[in-house]
């Protein structure tokens, strides 16, 4: 591919342009600085790759998302969360022999060391979970001593293990201390969903036996969201890895990343709109009308996304989903019929269809999730769960690539010009 040639004052200067798959291309600038004095700005990163990734493909204008190559909707339809989790880190699909290896070993590290009890105690009963997720997950960097080297293989691979198999029981626990009721242990003769779901919702007083529906409706949604490429908290994950911090710290900070309303957080603030629709009784042009309004801070949330100006291809399956999972629990949510409603009367306004803003990936999971009987301040924390095998990966790709650097990027300074100090009596 030709070089990119940039004019600036009365020179010409020639950047090399770097080939991915798929068609992508990057212009390599690295030597720009140190050619020009000059850097770039680009706010929200928005034209800007750090580096190379060969773990997820995004075409956002034609709404195509690939795991290592294999499209989403047939990830969603035929594999497991635990296949997906091993392909996102190890770049393959794995045999029989090696998913069994995989799902053994993530099913002999479900356990909490007891003392973990201790530390959910400490917060009020009212916490929320994404809050208590993000703080656990950095407490087990100090019991784990032995997985804490991100430049050792083994130890990296230890620790990824033991991350994907504790945060369910992590999550659980903090939902049960929330609800003041005895945490339940993992029971490693069930699948990854089945188990979270018992860990959730079962009490010792009765027996408990995941519903089908749930649990494979829960399977495919962790897949759904298991990487997206180089996302807010995927980003804070590898910039946090960057400076060779340990992998528990480095995901803690992707979940806090991942907390925000414009990100994971989406998922609840749907649902929170839905309700605040049906309660304030404005009828659906009013809500658009607000939406459109720029002195109104109100946006249609679960509506936009940085990268697909087409659809999202994880909403519409889920959109499917939720309208099959809840015909199969016999749930009739208006909530979901709102949500319909309302993705109809966005798709057809100028505003929502110029600005290419489509319902994503947060727009109706909440539904599903609301369907299985998750409390609404959970949703963020799904979300975490099945992104975790992605941040996981992102990490490991960083740590393992000789070129990669730690992430310290520039900045335009626009402050005040250099001023002598003025005591304190004379300002
Ligand atoms: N409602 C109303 N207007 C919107 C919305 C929305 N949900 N999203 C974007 N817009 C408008 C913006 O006001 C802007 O309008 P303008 O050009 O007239 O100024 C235009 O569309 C472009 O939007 P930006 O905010 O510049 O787009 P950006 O790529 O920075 O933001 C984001 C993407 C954060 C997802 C945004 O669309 C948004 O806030 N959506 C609602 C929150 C949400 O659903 N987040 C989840 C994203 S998916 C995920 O993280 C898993």
């Amino acid at each position: 591919m030709a070089d990119a040639r940039f004019l600036y004052e009365d020179h010409e200067l020639t950047f090399p342009v770097v080939e991915g798959t798929e068609s992508d291309a990057a212009v390599d600038i690295s030597a720009l600085r140190g050619k020009t004095g000059l850097v770039t700005l680009d706010r929200g990163f928005a034209n800007t790759a750090e580096g190379q990734s060969a773990i997820t493909y995004i075409n956002g204008e034609e709404g195509i998302l690939r795991y290592r190559g294999y499209p989403i909707e047939q990830l969603a339809e035929k594999s497991s969360f635990l296949e997906v989790a091993y392909l996102l880190q190890y770049g393959e699909l794995p045999t029989k022999a090696e998913l069994d290896e995989y799902e053994e070993s993530i099913t002999r590290h479900t356990l909490l060391r007891e003392d973990v009890k201790h530390l959910f105690e400490a917060f009020p009963h009212t916490a929320h979970p994404m809050q208590i997720l993000a703080s656990a997950t950095s407490a087990l960097a100090t019991y784990y001593p032995d997985a804490l080297d991100p430049m050792d293989r083994e130890s990296v691979d230890l620790g990824s293990r033991r991350l994907i198999a504790k945060t369910p029981t992590m999550v659980a626990w903090s939902y049960k201390y929330r609800v003041h009721q005895p945490y339940v242990y993992p029971d490693n003769n069930l699948d990854y969903a089945s188990n979270f779901l018992r860990m959730m919702f079962s009490v010792p007083a009765e027996e408990y036996l995941a519903d089908r529906v749930i649990a494979q409706a829960l399977n495919m949604l962790l897949i759904l969201h298991a990487d997206h490429g180089q996302n807010c908290s995927s980003s804070a994950v590898r910039l946090v890895g960057s400076g060779h911090a340990n992998l528990f710290s480095s995901i803690a900070a992707g979940i806090h990343a991942l907390s925000g309303p414009l990100h994971g957080g989406a998922n609840q603030a749907v649902l929170e709109m839905l309700h605040q629709i049906v309660k304030s009784g404005d009828d659906l042009d009013t809500v658009i009308k607000r939406a459109k309004d720029k002195e109104d801070p109100f946006r249609l949330m679960g509506f936009g996304h940085r990268v697909y100006k087409n659809f999202d291809p994880r909403a519409r399956i889920i959109k499917k989903a939720a309208e099959e999972v809840l015909t199969s629990l016999g749930v009739d949510d208006p909530l979901l019929d709102l949500a319909m409603q309302l993705e109809e009367v966005a798709l057809s306004d100028d505003y929502f269809v110029e600005r290419k803003l489509y319902p994503n990936v947060d727009f109706y999971s909440g539904i599903i999730y609301r369907a299985m009987g998750f409390p609404t301040d959970m949703f963020t924390v799904l979300f975490a769960l099945g992104r975790l095998p992605g941040w996981i990966a992102q990490w490991r790709e960083l740590l393992g690539d000789p070129a990669a650097k730690i992430f310290r990027p520039r900045q335009l300074y626009s402050g005040a010009d250099t001023r002598d100090y003025v005591a304190i009596d004379d300002r």
